[in-house]
């Protein structure tokens, strides 16, 4: 959740720390800070709001420094202010460290260490382990953090250094993402690889409990029983541009105009359209198992349960394969009945959700299969499965995922394509469905070519407090995801229902002050869904519909019409989620919301 940014080198590090924080807002910034590393000792500045303001506080004191370590923050424990804010500078001004992730035994190790005199200046949980490394240091940092973090439980993403060691960062990780990375002469630590793409791509992926150590004669890497271990330089394939806003006003715009893009790539060399079926080569060899397993289950957490949910629906219905969908914080949780003859996906964008990692370990304790259904490559998610396929939507930045979602979609519709052809789909209704896939992106572009419609629709609505979206079959998740996207970045309170729901109960929130957004697709529930439109009206409500293109019949009861091309309810929840993302951004636009890195959240949960 918060972001981490270290550098050692021969040249200042603080430009490249601060750039790097700033390329990591999008992870947690409500407070920042940077500890720089000199002969003289540990320089400290803390602030609490974005990293502009600590660029600006720096800028004063005109200093520079070959070693420093940075930090972004996402308040878990204590408020966001300075003093909760990282580095964390032991009692002794020694040890500064910067932390990702919940130190769980904290209270009970700071209970210990005040009893021992040691005296605290924050409230935060990472306090604890700056008082341990300083009392377990005798000349030799990394020993110290070994012998520091036998003590802790919990989850860190951890870089260190220590006065009396002016060329060193030590760093280490676990159930927290944290990468190293070499540059030409100059080495990096940071939590996402997207703070430190300008100076090199060159990347070394700790794995728990590794320690490396940056020096600028290179990086060592120690296995958590201290040997030292050779590990693989990984090459980065995404460019900056890819993390640059690039002439948009917001990331989140960006990322869903770059969807026609972005679905072609996860379709692409997987999506046979000439044969009506699909190659994965990641779960190739796991093919076999999926279909012949007792239980499938998808896990996952927000925008991605929501893509879980059309993954279990459309396994259901076209490859009539049974299966269950599952929040990865309640899995973990609720004894799932899951064994040897299991097989789990587990969805994530970023690759780090601490509730779905928890839910992996808990499938793996159970001895089930478990496969992931990923973006990050190399991220924890993609290491702690035991195979699955990447996304490839590249990096998002915006903390409201879009571009993901879509692309999740896209790798779950083929997945099912696959399956639903191996359980004997014909050949007509593969190629049918499979030339729709092939047609995405081209619907995809048709589609953002409205975003002006949309964003006067928005105007109309921007001061609205409560919006109901409906929908039914594999629409629902996505009448769930449209409202998720608007909570998020606009604040407005909404819900998403199965449309025929709406007359038991949430009719009664129904007047004029409540919109409805209505996804009615001209598909076997079309009629139906006209009559709940109808319901509505006559409680005097306001109607966004989302209808197949064509459709005349729907404006005589919808106040607005956002136009889809007619889709198969394959591909349909790709298609009428991108209208959608639209309302939502315009809307939080019109309300001055600030889309990118909306209040309390932050892209990636990485406590549980
Ligand atoms: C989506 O807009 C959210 N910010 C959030 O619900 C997110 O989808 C969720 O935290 C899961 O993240 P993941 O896909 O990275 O695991």
């Amino acid at each position: 959740m918060c972001g981490i940014v270290g550098y050692i080198g021969q040249n200042n590090a603080i430009p490249v720390v601060i750039e790097g924080l700033q390329r990591l807002e999008y992870r947690g910034y409500d407070s920042c800070g940077i500890a720089l590393l000199n002969v003289t000792g540990i320089n400290l500045e803390k602030v609490t709001g974005k990293v502009n303001k600590l660029q600006g506080a720096l800028a004063q004191q005109q200093t520079s420094s070959p070693v420093a370590i940075g930090h972004t923050r996402w308040a878990t424990h204590g408020p966001p202010t300075v003093d909760n804010a990282h580095p964390h500078v032991s009692q002794d001004g020694k040890v500064a460290l910067v932390h990702n992730g919940i130190i769980e035994n904290y209270k009970i190790l700071r209970d210990e260490l005040e009893n021992s005199g040691y005296e605290f200046s924050s409230d935060t949980d990472t306090e604890v382990v700056v008082a341990l490394i300083s009392q377990a240091y005798h000349g030799n940092l990394e020993s110290a953090v070994r012998e520091a973090l036998s003590h802790v439980i919990g989850a860190y993403g951890l870089a260190i250094i220590h006065a009396d060691e002016p060329e060193k960062i030590v760093c280490t990780r676990k159930g927290a993402p944290l990468i190293m990375a070499v540059g030409e002469n100059e080495y990096f630590v940071a939590s996402d690889v997207a703070a430190i793409l300008k100076y090199s791509k060159d990347v070394i992926y700790l794995d728990n409990e590794e320690i490396g150590v940056l020096t600028p004669d290179g990086i060592k890497t120690y296995s958590s029983d201290e040997n030292q271990i050779a590990k693989k330089i990984h090459k980065i394939t995404f460019n900056l541009e890819e993390v640059e806003k690039g002439g948009f006003e917001h990331f989140m715009l960006k990322e869903i105009f770059s969807q026609p893009q972005t679905i072609h790539d996860a379709m692409r060399g997987r999506l046979l359209p000439e044969e009506g079926n699909a190659h994965l080569g990641g779960l190739n060899h796991m093919i076999g198992s999926i279909l012949h397993a007792d239980q499938r289950y998808f896990t996952a957490c927000g925008t991605s349960w929501h893509a879980a949910l059309i993954g279990e629906m459309m396994f259901e219905q076209f490859a009539r394969l049974p299966s269950e969908v599952e929040y990865a914080s309640e899995f973990r949780y609720r004894e799932p009945l899951v064994d040897t003859k299991s097989i789990v996906f587990a969805i994530s964008q970023s690759g780090e959700t601490a509730d779905t990692l928890a839910a992996i370990q808990e499938a793996k304790n159970r001895d089930a299969t478990v496969l992931g259904i990923c973006n990050v490559v190399g991220s924890s998610i993609a290491r702690e499965t035991e195979a699955g396929v990447y996304i490839h939507a590249g990096p998002e930045i915006g903390v409201a995922s879009t571009k993901a979602f879509t692309s999740q979609v896209t790798v779950l519709s083929l997945l099912t394509l696959k399956l639903a052809r191996l359980m004997g789909m014909s050949d007509a209704d593969g190629l049918e469905i499979a030339q729709a896939m092939q047609r995405l992106p081209e619907d995809v572009e048709w589609l953002l070519k409205q975003a002006d419609q949309i964003a006067e629709i928005a105007k109309l609505y921007a001061d609205a407090s409560n919006f109901l979206y409906l929908g039914r079959g594999v629409n629902f998740p996505v009448a769930l995801e449209g409202a998720l996207k608007l909570k998020e970045i606009s604040y407005i309170h909404a819900e998403g229902y199965p449309a025929a729901e709406m007359k038991h109960g949430p009719i009664a929130l129904i007047d004029r002050s409540m919109p409805i957004v209505a996804i009615a697709p001209q598909d076997k529930t079309y009629d139906k869904i006209i009559s709940n439109i109808e319901e509505v009206k006559a409680r005097h409500g306001r109607v966004i519909a989302l209808a197949t293109q064509g459709d005349t019949r729907i404006k005589d009861v919808a106040d607005h019409v956002l136009y889809v091309p007619p889709a198969l309810s394959f591909t349909a929840p790709i298609l009428n989620v991108i209208p959608l993302q639209l309302l939502s951004y315009y809307i939080a636009v019109e309300r001055g919301c600030n889309v990118d890195q909306p209040r309390n959240l932050a892209k990636s949960v990485t406590v549980e």
